[in-house]
């Protein structure tokens, strides 16, 4: 009965979802990219349409494959992904799942670098757009819910709080990725909800509960 009336909890409300690592190449046959299976943001919209959204998926070359009923949008690096997310808008609420690589190489080689003799590649680093701050700080069509992810392993919930603050966003999921081992890519997840109104800590579930307690909280605080 619960499932049936949170049916259409989300119905006809629009939501973005990003998912994946990106990744930034160096030349055509090697890249740089974060650690990022995709289960997370994968469940996360899965358990949206569940409720009746609208999801708009934007993700990076994810190890899992996206979930049924969602709009697929794919790309490989950073600066793709802000202009899909962009593109994307105006959505009802936006949660920024992915593991965005922080750096991309300034000048990506057309052709592949050999090894040579001369010896190492120098490589030069470019800082990639914030896609969670620039949407969180947008003056004008802001989603009414920016949610962001943090994974961290030290001081957890206050690095992802002050994160909260730092790219304006309404709530930030913070992720211990320290104790529990393998749980980069494993089934479950231990996480912090941080918001505005106080810090709720959830017991260690899997990936799967975590996004439909998520989803849950979501469709409640767009209605
Ligand atoms: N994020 C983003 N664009 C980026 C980097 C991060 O949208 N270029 C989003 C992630 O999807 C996540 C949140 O910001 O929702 C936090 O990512 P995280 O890597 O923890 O934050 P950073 O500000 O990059 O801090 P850190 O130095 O800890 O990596
Ligand atoms: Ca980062």
């Amino acid at each position: 009965i619960e499932s049936a009336l949170a049916g259409g909890l989300l119905q006809g409300k629009r939501v973005l979802v990003t998912s994946g690592p990106t990744q930034e190449p160096i030349d055509p046959v090697r890249y740089i990219a974060n650690r990022s299976s995709g289960a997370q943001g994968t469940a996360l919209a899965r358990a949206l349409v569940a409720l009746g959204a609208e999801v708009v998926f934007v993700t990076g070359p994810a190890d899992v494959p996206p979930p049924s009923g969602v709009e697929v949008i794919r790309v490989q690096t950073a600066q793709e992904m802000l202009k899909a997310v962009q593109a994307a808008l105006p959505v009802e609420a936006a949660v920024f799942a992915a593991a965005v690589a922080d750096w991309r190489v300034a000048s990506a080689s057309d052709s592949k670098l050999k090894k040579t003799k001369e010896g190492l590649p120098n490589l030069e680093f470019a800082e990639n757009p914030d896609i969670l701050a620039t949407v969180s700080q947008m003056k004008k069509g802001r989603p009414a819910l920016v949610v962001g992810f943090a994974a961290e392993t030290d001081d957890v919930v206050e690095n992802a709080a002050a994160k909260r603050l730092r790219k304006g966003c309404d709530w930030i999921v913070a992720n211990d990725v320290n104790h529990s081992t393998g749980i980069m890519g494993g089934a479950e997840n231990d996480v912090t909800l941080i918001m505005d109104e106080g810090v709720e800590d959830w017991p260690r579930m899997s990936k799967d509960q975590v996004a439909q307690k998520l989803a849950q909280r979501i469709a409640a605080a767009l209605t």
